[in-house]
């Protein structure tokens, strides 16, 4: 898959929380909504193993193991992401980790009442983005394709005359 010059790809989870509170269409037309390509989607389990995987980072602090309860408790739905600066749009528009933090019109900050329950996961940089990625999607399930109004967000290229 060849991203456009800038893009990145990024992994989004609608969280076993927000699977269980019909927030997954919510998160998914946020994100369309922003301009960004959805380049895959799946509703699966994660784990113990793929939990310690994707949370490498915060083993071992007060949280861990709540946080691995929490993912490992009920489905989520794992999304592919991407686009110009796709890390960073993901991240303001899922807002600060704490909803109590987290500013309304976020998701968080919209639909988010305590940790460690806050909805969504996305990855936190673009080389993070590709490890992501990798540990939730095999190559094959992921879709490569030209958005129509791609000129017209900015996405790429001229928009056509009209
Ligand atoms: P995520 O990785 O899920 O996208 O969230 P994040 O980058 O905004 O936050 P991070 O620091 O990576 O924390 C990962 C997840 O752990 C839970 N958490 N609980 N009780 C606590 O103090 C606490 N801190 C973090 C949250 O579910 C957070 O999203
Ligand atoms: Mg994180």
């Amino acid at each position: 898959m060849v991203l456009g010059v800038g893009w990145e790809r990024t992994l989004v989870l609608v969280k076993p929380d927000g699977v269980q509170r019909g927030l997954i269409g919510e998160v998914v037309v946020r994100l369309e909504r922003r301009g960004l390509r959805l380049a895959g989607i799946k509703l699966m389990r994660i784990d113990g193993a793929l939990a310690e995987r994707q949370y490498a980072e915060h083993v071992g602090k007060p949280f861990y193991a709540e946080l691995v309860g929490l993912m490992t408790a009920a489905p989520v739905v794992a999304m592919v992401w991407e686009g110009p600066s796709a890390v960073a749009l993901v991240r303001s528009t899922m807002g600060a980790t704490d909803p109590v933090a987290a500013a309304p019109g976020t998701i968080r900050g919209d639909l988010g009442l305590a940790l460690p329950a806050n909805v969504v996961h996305g990855s936190d940089s673009a080389e993070r983005g590709e490890v992501e990625v990798g540990l939730f999607f095999r190559a094959e399930e992921l879709v490569d394709w030209r958005g129509a109004l791609d000129g017209w967000t900015g996405a790429g290229g001229v928009p056509p005359r009209s």
